[in-house]
């Protein structure tokens, strides 16, 4: 039997993470045509897989492939792993932070944008071939000069959206389980307050926390009906930290102005209440999604896997 590093990659990714990973072993990537037993067979022989979002790895997944030493997600958020199943099967689980901070970071504030200057509907509105001119009154938005930006996860996504809000002229506040760095204050001068405190403040609430237990439904119908009605909630971070359908009942009772979602609960299905309003943006979860970033995640699963498979520590484990 050959002693080449089996290498499984579940589905597409930049050829800048191939290559690395061709230099490694043999590389096997998953496609449409791919069939469930070319699957079993794969990951039955392999010493590393490559995972993506949708892919779920929990204890059946690992036990149909029992040479795994590494899952390298990449992706940063890591609620598609079961981290516990990992350790049970002695498995090192890696994600790729660090790299998409200021391209996730750059979609909020996009999404800031976009839902504020109602720029989705002024779009929608020039592509219909309706009839429009300007006018003194036209399609009127909130500014951000002055303006709460709320934070709810002050990690390195977090603080590159604070520097771009700041940058906006606004003010930030923050929300974050664990002690953030006393740096964070002074840099940024983000204040940390409860979590009811900036629901109840802040002009922006924007996600940018993990989906771990702690945070599934975070915002929910008691956390819309804290909020502020001229606010406006992003999220980048997850889906299941909203729950969609108390969203769509606080924007149907206007109980807030709008939202941008570039995630969602059941991705990638939308809550059909959310489909048909000018209240809000809608993405298909494109936080990371840039040339330079998605290669650079890819380079680091890559390196991770390299790593792992060479008896050294991994870069960016999960834990
Ligand atoms: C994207 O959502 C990521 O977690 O990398």
């Amino acid at each position: 039997m050959s002693d080449t590093k089996q290498i499984v990659v579940t589905g597409q990714i930049p050829e800048q993470g191939l290559a690395l990973l061709r230099e490694i072993g043999e590389v096997h990537v998953f496609d449409e045509a791919t069939t469930d037993h070319e699957r079993a067979v794969r990951l039955a022989d392999a010493d590393a897989v490559l995972t993506r979002l949708p892919d779920r790895v929990d204890d059946a997944f690992l036990a149909a492939a029992p040479k795994l030493r590494i899952v390298a997600n990449v992706a940063v958020g890591h609620d598609n792993i079961d981290r516990d199943a990992c350790r049970r099967h002695g498995i090192v689980a890696t994600n790729t932070p660090g790299v998409l901070t200021d391209a996730t970071a750059d979609i909020a504030m996009a999404l800031v944008l976009m839902v504020t200057r109602r720029l989705g509907e002024g779009e929608r509105l020039v592509r219909s071939g309706e009839p429009w001119k300007w006018g003194m009154n036209m399609m009127l938005g909130t500014g951000l000069q002055g303006r709460r930006m709320g934070i709810v996860g002050m990690g390195a996504i977090g603080q590159a959206l604070a520097t771009r809000a700041i940058a906006f002229g606004m003010q930030v506040v923050y929300h974050n389980r664990t002690a953030v760095d006393d740096d964070v204050k002074t840099r940024l001068g983000a204040g940390l307050v409860p979590l009811d405190e900036l629901l109840a403040t802040s002009d922006i609430v924007s996600l940018n926390c993990p989906h771990t237990a702690a945070t599934h439904h975070l915002i929910d119908a008691t956390a819309f009906s804290t909020m502020r009605r001229d606010a406006f909630l992003i999220n980048t971070a997850r889906g299941p930290v909203v729950d969609e359908s108390a969203l769509v009942d606080a924007l149907d009772q206007r109980m807030i102005a709008g939202a941008g979602l570039d995630v969602y609960e059941h991705e990638p299905d939308v809550h059909p209440g959310l489909l048909d309003r000018d209240d809000v943006v809608l993405l298909p979860h494109l936080g990371s999604a840039t040339r330079e970033t998605r290669s650079a995640m890819a380079e680091l699963a890559a390196r991770n896997v390299a790593a792992v498979l060479d008896g050294r520590p991994p870069i960016t484990p999960v834990d």
